[in-house]
């Protein structure tokens, strides 16, 4: 392998500096499952390097979109099921376990939604699609996000088509539709900014709400969208405490550290902000001292994992890669951000081996 470094060949995906890296999933076999993002080109496995650097690292995946309704239920009575078919398959043959995101969100709907004026339609279109989604891959997917981000940040219900119709209760609704559909299935309520006292308190009140029907929920959904130096650790310490106390599973299930300017925190993704000659100021590496900043971030938010490894199941990054990133684009669209593990070539950062160090 020295030789191979030697002679300034490119190195084999899961090597630095001819050495093999650690895997993520196996340094923290014992504590929790590691899971990323997946997109399209990764689930039909276009890079044979990408896919094997995939299973060596991580055992649970989410798909970053195409299992969202507006993509797998584009009409009235269309699905669009082949992506999500290959993903499932792509679990089973990787021993990858899947978790499904997300059946009711109010964002990334089918076009004709907008359309729908009656209540009677929206539970229509609301009834159909988890039945039929979540029936068709009960026994497929391990888990699901059945709700997701359904609070504003003061703990209130945010304010969407399926509150405006069908009232409060559409949430607990939702969990029992998926109950039914997919019994054997996890299933949690995902959001961000979750672990903040105000929108946690909200969420606190949902879960009790579900409960109180004699309804399942099986765990709640930290996102973790976070930024460097400002990572919330006692927040997400007092959240997973309190969640777990409900008898839930907690997990961090969409973890990134956004490294570039922001003046707002969490992923409201219809919030945008404009480019300036500010906004992309890494555009070549990022700086040594942000570097370090954000491996120390990382370490932190890792021990406080393992602290509480009992409690928490499952730790899913947004993304395999810097450069696969959500956050090169949003807020600012042509980015150049670096809020994961790996770069933009799969190599391990500071951050990643200040992570396996703990272990
Ligand atoms: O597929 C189209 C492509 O055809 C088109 O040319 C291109 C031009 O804009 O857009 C492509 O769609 C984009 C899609 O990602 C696939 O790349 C959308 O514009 C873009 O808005 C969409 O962004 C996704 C975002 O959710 C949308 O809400 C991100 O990839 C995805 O990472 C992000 O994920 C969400 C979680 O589901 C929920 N929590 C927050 C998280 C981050 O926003």
């Amino acid at each position: 392998m020295a030789a191979l470094f030697l002679t300034g060949l490119s190195l084999l995906p899961d090597t630095a500096f001819g050495q093999e890296i650690p895997s993520l999933k196996d340094t923290f076999r014992n504590d929790f499952g590691i899971g990323t993002a997946l997109n399209m080109a990764q689930i039909e496995e276009k890079d044979p390097q990408m896919t094997a650097f995939i299973v060596r690292q991580f055992n649970m995946a989410t798909p970053e979109n195409i299992m969202k309704s507006g993509l797998i239920h584009p009409k009235w009575d269309t699905y669009a099921f082949e992506p999500a078919d290959k993903l499932v398959e792509f679990g089973k043959k990787h021993n990858i376990r899947i978790n499904g995101h997300t059946l009711i969100w109010h964002s990334q709907l089918p076009p004709f939604v907008r359309g729908i004026q009656s209540r009677d339609s929206v539970r229509a279109f609301f009834t159909n699609h988890i039945k039929t989604v979540a029936g068709r891959y009960a026994g497929k997917v391990f888990s699901w996000d059945v709700v997701n981000e359904a609070l504003n940040e003061d703990g209130t219900m945010r304010k969407t088509v399926f509150l405006q119709h069908l009232g409060e209760d559409y949430v607990t609704e939702a969990f029992r539709l998926t109950q039914q559909a997919a019994p054997n299935t996890e299933l949690y309520y995902n959001d961000y900014n979750n672990e903040q006292p105000a929108k946690r308190a909200g969420c606190i009140a949902l879960v009790k709400k579900i409960q109180a029907a004699g309804v399942r929920i099986d765990g709640v959904g930290i996102q973790g969208h976070w930024h460097v130096g400002r990572v919330p650790l006692k927040d997400i310490e007092e959240s997973i405490l309190q969640y777990a106390a409900l008898g839930l599973k907690v997990m961090i299930t969409e973890l990134d550290i956004e490294v570039l300017p922001r003046n707002f925190q969490g992923a409201e993704v219809s919030r945008q902000m404009a480019a300036n000659a500010e906004s992309n100021p890494y555009p070549d590496g990022l700086p040594d001292a942000v570097q370090q900043q954000l491996a120390a971030d990382y370490q932190a938010l890792f021990r406080l994992f393992l602290k509480h490894k009992d409690k928490i199941t499952r730790v899913t990054f947004w993304g395999v890669n810097d450069g696969l990133s959500w956050l090169n684009n949003w807020p600012v669209r042509g980015r150049t951000n670096y809020p994961l593990l790996f770069d933009r070539k799969n190599q391990p950062k500071p951050a990643f081996y200040k992570v396996v160090s703990l272990k």
